[in-house]
C-alpha cells in the first residue's frame, strides 16, 4: 500500500510520530563521519543514527563496549555539520548511562552540547527508567533499543535471534510500552521474531523502528557499511545489500595501485 508522503523540510521527532500516524514509514541509518552523513542526508533518510556500531565499523572492535563518550562525540559532532534535513539520533556508549541517572544525565548533556546532536538512544527497559526520566526532563529527546541489545552482548553469549521464549517476549512488550509511557519518542527493536514486533509496534503510538523485527513495524534501520556492502563478512538473513561496494573499491584500490607501480598515472594530461 503506498501513502502520501509529507514534505518534511526538517525532521523532528514530531514529525515522526506524525509519519506513524499517517502510515508512513519511516527510513533511518546509521553515519558516523562528514561525507557519508552529507550523502545520506542528500538521499532524504529521515533519521541518521550515529551508532556505538562505530565501535565496529570504524574502529574495529569486536563489540560495541570499548567506545567511549569522547568518541561518540567526536562523530556525532562530524554528522551533525553534514545534516540539513534528517533528525540525528547518538547512541550513549556503554557506561556512560547504567551506573545512576546523575551520570546517565551528565552523558546526556555533554553529547547534546558538545555534538549539536537532536536525540539520543540508549539501550534496555526498565532497567534504566531512572536514567530515562532523568534526560527526559531535562528536555532531550530519548529513543529506546529494545530485542538484540548489543551493549549486553556478554550477558546474551550470541547475536542469535532475541525474544522467542514467552517470558521474554512479555518482557519485551512490558518494556515498550513503559518506554512509550516514560515519553520516549521512538523505539529500536532488533533481532526480534517479525510477529511480536507487529504486536508491540500496534500496541503503542510511538514508532517502532525494526533492524532484523521483520516488515509490520513503522521504520528500518541499517548499518550504512552493511548495506552498501563494504564488509563482506557479515551476511545476516536480514540484511539487504544495495551494492557491493567492497569488490568495487578493491577493484579501483588495486587499479590505481598497478597503474602507479607501471607509470600509467599520472598522465600528461594529469599533470601540470
Ligand atoms: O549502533 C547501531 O548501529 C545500532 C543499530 C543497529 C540500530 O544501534
Amino acid at each position: 500500500m503506498s501513502v502520501a508522503k509529507k514534505d518534511y523540510k526538517r525532521i523532528t521527532t514530531q514529525s515522526l510520530i506524525e509519519m506513524k500516524h499517517n502510515g508512513e514509514r519511516i527510513s533511518m541509518l546509521t553515519a558516523y563521519d562528514f561525507t557519508m552523513a552529507k550523502m545520506v542526508d542528500t538521499a532524504g533518510v529521515d533519521v541518521i543514527l550515529v551508532g556505538d556500531s562505530a565501535s565496529n565499523v570504524m574502529a574495529g572492535h569486536e563489540t560495541t563496549l570499548p567506545i567511549t563518550l569522547d568518541q561518540m562525540i567526536y562523530h556525532a559532532s562530524s554528522v551533525v555539520r553534514a545534516v540539513g534535513r534528517a533528525l540525528v539520533v547518538v547512541d550513549l556508549p556503554f557506561g556512560s548511562y547504567q551506573s545512576d541517572p546523575k551520570e546517565a544525565l551528565r552523558s546526556a548533556i555533554r553529547v547534546m552540547k558538545e555534538s549539536g546532536a537532536h536525540a539520543l538512544k540508549l539501550e534496555g527497559g526498565i532497567e534504566i527508567k531512572e536514567s530515562i526520566k532523568r534526560i527526559l526532563n531535562a528536555g532531550v529527546p530519548v529513543m529506546g533499543h529494545l530485542g538484540l541489545t548489543p551493549q549486553s552482548i556478554y550477558k546474551f553469549g550470541t547475536y542469535t535471534v532475541r525474544a522467542k521464549e514467552e517470558a521474554e517476549a512479555q518482557k519485551l512488550m512490558e518494556d515498550a510500552q513503559l518506554l512509550e509511557k516514560l515519553g520516549c519518542f521512538a523505539i529500536v527493536l532488533e533481532k526480534i521474531p517479525a510477529k511480536l514486533a507487529e504486536q508491540v509496534a500496534k500496541s503503542v503510538s510511538i514508532p517502532i523502528i525494526g533492524i532484523g523485527a521483520g516488515g509490520g513495524v513503522d521504520g528500518q534501520v541499517l548499518v550504512i557499511h552493511d548495506m552498501l556492502g563494504m564488509n563482506n563478512e557479515f551476511s545476516p538473513r536480514f540484511l539487504r545489500r544495495y551494492l557491493n561496494l567492497w569488490d568495487d573499491m578493491i577493484k579501483a584500490l588495486g587499479n590505481y595501485h598497478e597503474d602507479v607501480k607501471s607509470g600509467n598515472f599520472p598522465s600528461e594530461k594529469e599533470q601540470y
